[in-house]
């Protein structure tokens, strides 16, 4: 099983890694055949498996559940999991729901903010659970944001962006994840922290791993698709593979050709 310190070693000698979300045991098994990385338990849930219209309704309940899953179809990717919306506002809160989802098999937990979080990430490392803090478009946060929007586009703001990732990993920070900021912002800090891994979703091509939403990924996304999504299912098997083999199955149900002879069983007679 992949480790922080696998992860750290690639940073250090020049190499990247991949991470993509997943939520359930098979699509998790699709990915150690891939040799995904690592995998982000992300509270994208809410949108992707439960139909909601932001992460903010997910528990830390759902967070468990699904991580527990992909653990146990995945033994071979680093898992972080994300603590949900108000789920780490009180350092209580933070250490006992880290606790549950660490319980279910994450190895590190996501929290999304800045410097403000410093000493939640220093109770959470102290007490054994490694922290991955979200900076840039924190999508629990889109009702702060007025939408989902690039950040730190001027240098003002990209240099405040730096001085909360440096407080969050002087306070013990293991990774990083960018949403959303200029390709130069990405480099920047990922240039800054040479102990840190950076996860970038559309922070530019020099962060050091990058990470994926899976529907998006695989074109499963029917709304707004951002401006950082490269459908990879498109390129392998064509645009609607997925929703090609459900037409399939449909009319072949209708028309009686499946199931065929060879998915049926016979009697012995
Ligand atoms: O919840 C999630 O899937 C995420 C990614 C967008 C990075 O946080």
């Amino acid at each position: 099983m992949i480790s922080l310190s696998d992860l750290k070693k690639r940073k250090a000698e020049g190499r990247k890694f991949s991470c993509l979300t997943c939520y359930d045991a098979s699509m998790a098994k699709a990915m150690e055949v891939a040799e995904v990385d690592s995998i982000l338990i992300g509270d994208s849930l809410g949108m992707t498996i439960q139909g909601c219209d932001s992460t903010l309704p997910v528990t830390v309940e759902d967070m468990a559940y699904h991580t527990a899953a992909v653990r146990r179809g995945n033994k071979h990717a680093f898992i972080l999991t994300d603590l949900p919306f108000m789920t780490y506002a009180t350092l209580n809160d933070a250490l006992q729901n880290s606790k549950t989802v660490m319980q279910a098999g994450a190895q590190m937990v996501k929290l999304e903010g800045g410097a403000w979080l410093a000493e939640t990430v220093e109770v959470l490392t102290r007490n054994g659970i490694p922290v991955c803090v979200h900076l840039g478009l924190t999508p629990q946060s889109v009702h702060v944001f007025g939408g989902y929007k690039v950040q730190a586009r001027t240098r003002e703001t990209a240099d405040k962006l730096i001085a909360d990732c440096q407080a969050v990993v002087d306070a013990g920070a293991a990774m990083l994840l960018l949403e959303c900021v200029p390709a130069q912002v990405g480099k920047e800090i990922s240039a800054l922290f040479p102990n840190t891994p950076v996860i970038g979703i559309g922070a530019g091509a020099e962060t050091d791993a990058q990470v994926l939403v899976q529907q998006d990924m695989l074109g499963l996304t029917f709304s707004h698709v951002a401006k950082f999504v490269r459908n990879f299912m498109k390129e392998q098997a064509g645009e609607t593979a997925i929703v090609d083999a459900f037409k399939a199955y449909h009319a072949a149900v209708l028309d009686g050709t499946f199931p065929a002879p060879e998915h049926t069983f016979q009697i012995e007679l």
